[in-house]
C-alpha cells in the first residue's frame, strides 16, 4: 500500500522521455548517484527572494518546475514548463544532466555554477534549490481547500502583429504566424488552415492565436487576448454544478447549478446502470441527457457572466466513474456488476461538441480520471482541491453520499475506498426523508432541561420532513439527551420521563413502531404535517454510519494508524458541507476530533475541476494521483461484517 517509486507519469515520465529522447543529455561527470531516503520522495530545499524558503517532498522523477509549481512556489515562466521560454532558470547545489536548452540558455561557467531550466531539471535526489527574482510575476487564484494554484491554463492567447508578405518574404501564412509565437511548437487542424488566409488579410495582419496546449484552435481577428474563458463542472447523480472562470485572472465569472436531467431514469448510479442493461436504447438517451445538462449550464452560465459562449475554449468535467461513462456514452454495465471494472481509468480528451456541448468549436473537455469504479474523478478532483497527497498532516477525507467515498493519507501514503452507505443521508429509506429542499430539517437541536426541540428548516418554510443532516443532527441530539442509548434504541417511557416530561411527551407510536416527534400540527398551524424520527429511521442511519465508519477503520489500519492520529477530517460533497461536525463526532461518523479539526471541504469536485482549467500542471498532477493513491477493496475483506457490527454502536451515548 505504499506509492510507487517511479516517477508519476504524464509528469516526470514526460521530462524523461523528452530529456533522453528530444534532448540529448549530456550526463554530468562526477554526479552522483540518484538517491532519495526510504520513504520514497526526495526533498528540495527551495530558497525564494520573498524570503519564504520552502522546503518541499515529491515523488523522484519529479522535475524541479513541477515540484516548486505544486507547491504554490513561482518560478519564471512563459511557457508554462514546455521548455520553450528558457526563463526557468535555478541554481541547484547537485549537477543534473545538461539539456540542449541549458546549453542555449547558461553559459559553462554557469552551468558549472549549477544553473538549470527547472522545467528540464529532474530530482532524482535532495536538491537545494535557488531561485532568483522573478522577472514576470505569475498570477496566482486561491482554489480549493486554501490551495494557491500558480495561473498556467491550458489555453494561452497570444496577440500579434505579422508583417505582410513581399515578394522577398514569401512565408506561408502559418510559418508567418508561427514565428510571431516561436516559444510555442503549433498543431494546427485543417478547420483553423482553411481559415487563417481570409483572417489574417481581413484583419490587416493583427490576430490573436488562440492555442490550447500545443494545438492551434483559432485565429481572431485584432486583440482578444483579454477573454478567454472555461467552464469548470462537478457532474453530480443528482445535481450538477458549471462555475465560468475568466482565465486570465483565475477568477468565477458565474455559478449555476441543476438537477442532472438523467433522473427519470433514478435517483442513483445503479438504477441508471440497470437502465442501460433493461433498455438497449437507454444510453444514447442517458447521454443525451447529460450533454443538455451540461450546455443548459454552459449557457446559463455565459448569460449570466455575459460572455459570449464562443469565448469558452475548454471545459474540465468531474464526475463519478458512471456519471462519466453516461456522459462519454460508454456501456456503464461492467461498473454495476463484479468484478467492478471501468473501460479506462483515464478517459481521452474530446471535443466539447462531441458531448452536446455549444461552445467555441473546436472547444476541448478535459474528463477526470478515475482511481475506481467507485472512486470516480470526482473523488480524483476532491484530493487534488484539498490537496491531501501534498500535506504533511494526516487527513482523512469523506465524501459522504449513497455511495460514500473514504480517502486517508498520513503524509507519505494516500489509501482509498468506497463503502456503501445507502440512501439514507439522501433521505430516503427514512420514514419522513426527503431531500435537502424547501421545508427539510437540516437542524435540529434538544436541550433536556428545557424540554425542546429547535428546529432550522431550509427555505425558513414550515417543516415538511427531514433531510441527511438533520437525520444526523436529530440522531445525535437524541444521543445527547440520553434518549437513545448506545445500541441505538430509543429509551422506554420511563426513562424518557425522568430525562425530560416534556420530551417524553414526543415518544409515541405510529403503527407499532416507535418514533421521536420532531414537529407536529399546532393550533396555529393546524395543516402542518407530522415529522418524526422512527426507531427504523435510526437503524437505517445506524447502518449507513456503520458502513463509513468501518471503511475509515480499515484505512487506518491499513496504514498502521489509530483514531488519534486523524489531524483533520475533511467533510466533501453536498451533503457533508452541511453536516454538524459535532453530530457526526457524536454518532460516530467521523473519528473522536475536537470539532475544529473537523472541516466542511464543500464542492471540491468542482474545486478541483477548476484547478485543471487553471493550471496544466495541476491537470497532470491529477493524472499523477493514479499512480500515487492506492484503492482498498472493502468487499472481499473476511473480517468485515464482524468490523461492521462493532461500528454500529453510537460511541457519544451516556454511558457508552
Ligand atoms: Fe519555459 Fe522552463 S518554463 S523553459
Amino acid at each position: 500500500m505504499t506509492r510507487p517509486a517511479s516517477p508519476p507519469p504524464g509528469l516526470a515520465d514526460e521530462a524523461t522521455l523528452d530529456q533522453v529522447g528530444r534532448e540529448g543529455l549530456v550526463a554530468v561527470p562526477g554526479a552522483p548517484t540518484p538517491a532519495h531516503d526510504g520513504s520514497g520522495r526526495v526533498q528540495l530545499s527551495f530558497t525564494v527572494t520573498d524570503g519564504q524558503d520552502r522546503a518541499v517532498r515529491v515523488p523522484p522523477g519529479v522535475t524541479v518546475f513541477d515540484s516548486a509549481s505544486w507547491n504554490g512556489i513561482a518560478i519564471d515562466s512563459t511557457c508554462g514548463g514546455h521548455g520553450t521560454c528558457h526563463k526557468c532558470k535555478v541554481r541547484l547545489d547537485v549537477p543534473t544532466p545538461v539539456s540542449r536548452h541549458d546549453r542555449r540558455t547558461f553559459s559553462e561557467g554557469e552551468l558549472a555554477q549549477g544553473w538549470r531550466l527547472a522545467c528540464l531539471a529532474t530530482a532524482t535526489q535532495d536538491l537545494a534549490v535557488e531561485v532568483p527574482p522573478l522577472t514576470t510575476r505569475p498570477k496566482a487564484a486561491t482554489v480549493g481547500v486554501g490551495r494557491q494554484v500558480i495561473l498556467r491554463p491550458a489555453v494561452q492567447k497570444r496577440y500579434v502583429e505579422l508583417t505582410e508578405p513581399t515578394l522577398a518574404d514569401q512565408r506561408t501564412d502559418l510559418q508567418r504566424l508561427s514565428d510571431a509565437v516561436d516559444d510555442l511548437e503549433l498543431r494546427v487542424p485543417l478547420a483553423v488552415l482553411r481559415l487563417l488566409p481570409g483572417v489574417l488579410r481581413d484583419a490587416d495582419w493583427k490576430v490573436t492565436a488562440v492555442v490550447v496546449d500545443d494545438e492551434l484552435v483559432d485565429v481572431e481577428p485584432g486583440d482578444t487576448t483579454a477573454t478567454r474563458y472555461a467552464v469548470a463542472y462537478d457532474l453530480g447523480t443528482t445535481t450538477v454544478v458549471a462555475t465560468l472562470l475568466d482565465l486570465g485572472t483565475g477568477t468565477p465569472v458565474a455559478v449555476a447549478s441543476r438537477l442532472n436531467k438523467q433522473q427519470p431514469f433514478g435517483g442513483d448510479v445503479i438504477t441508471r446502470i440497470s437502465a442501460t442493461m433493461m433498455d438497449p436504447d437507454a444510453l444514447a438517451r442517458l447521454q443525451s441527457l447529460a450533454g443538455e445538462t451540461l450546455d443548459e449550464l454552459a449557457q446559463q452560465v455565459c448569460a449570466e457572466g455575459g460572455v459570449d459562449p464562443t469565448q469558452v475554449y475548454e471545459v474540465a468535467i468531474a464526475g463519478n466513474a458512471t456519471m462519466t461513462a453516461l456522459a462519454l456514452g460508454i456501456d456503464p454495465e461492467p461498473l454495476g456488476v463484479a468484478p467492478f471494472v471501468m473501460s479506462s481509468a483515464h478517459p481521452p480528451v474530446v471535443a466539447a461538441a462531441e458531448l452536446g456541448l455549444s461552445l467555441h468549436p473546436r472547444a476541448r473537455a478535459v474528463v477526470f480520471p478515475s482511481l475506481g469504479a467507485y472512486v470516480g474523478g470526482d473523488i480524483v478532483a476532491g484530493i487534488l482541491a484539498t490537496g491531501m497527497d501534498r500535506d504533511k498532516r494526516t487527513r482523512l477525507f469523506i465524501d459522504v453520499g449513497t455511495n460514500c467515498e473514504i480517502v486517508l493519507s498520513d503524509g507519505e501514503t494516500v489509501v482509498s475506498t468506497a463503502a456503501p452507505a445507502g440512501p439514507a443521508f439522501e433521505g430516503g429509506a427514512i420514514r419522513c426523508g426527503m431531500r435537502a429542499a424547501d421545508g427539510a430539517i437540516e437542524v435540529v437541536r434538544i436541550e433536556a432541561d428545557a424540554g425542546t426541540v429547535e428546529l432550522g428548516v431550509i427555505g425558513d418554510v414550515e417543516a415538511r420532513g427531514l433531510c441527511g443532516s438533520g437525520l444526523v443532527d436529530a440522531v445525535a441530539e437524541l444521543v445527547k439527551v440520553g434518549l437513545l442509548d448506545g445500541s441505538g434504541r430509543l429509551v422506554t417511557d420511563e426513562a424518557a420521563a425522568a430525562i425530560s416530561p416534556a420530551l417524553a411527551q414526543r415518544m409515541e407510536k405510529v403503527g407499532e413502531e416507535r418514533v421521536f416527534v420532531l414537529h407536529r400540527p399546532t393550533p396555529e398551524s393546524p395543516t402542518a404535517e407530522c415529522v418524526y424520527l422512527s426507531q427504523r429511521d435510526v437503524r437505517e442511519l445506524q447502518f449507513a454510519k456503520g458502513a463509513i465508519a468501518t471503511g475509515w477503520t480499515l484505512l487506518l489500519e491499513e496504514l498502521g494508524l489509530t483514531h488519534d492520529d486523524v489531524q483533520q477530517v475533511l467533510l466533501a460533497g453536498s451533503f457533508g458541507s452541511y453536516l454538524s461536525p459535532a453530530s457526526a463526532v457524536r454518532i460516530g461518523l467521523v473519528p473522536t476530533l475536537p470539532v475544529l479539526r473537523i472541516v466542511s471541504a464543500g464542492n471540491v469536485a468542482g474545486e478541483g475541476a477548476k484547478m485543471a482549467l487553471l493550471s496544466h500542471r495541476e491537470r497532470a498532477g491529477a493524472e499523477a494521483l493514479l499512480e500515487q493513491v492506492a484503492y482498498v477493496e472493502l468487499s472481499d475483506r473476511s473480517d468485515f461484517n464482524d468490523r461492521f457490527i462493532e461500528q454500529l454502536a453510537f460511541p457519544g451515548a451516556q454511558g457508552g
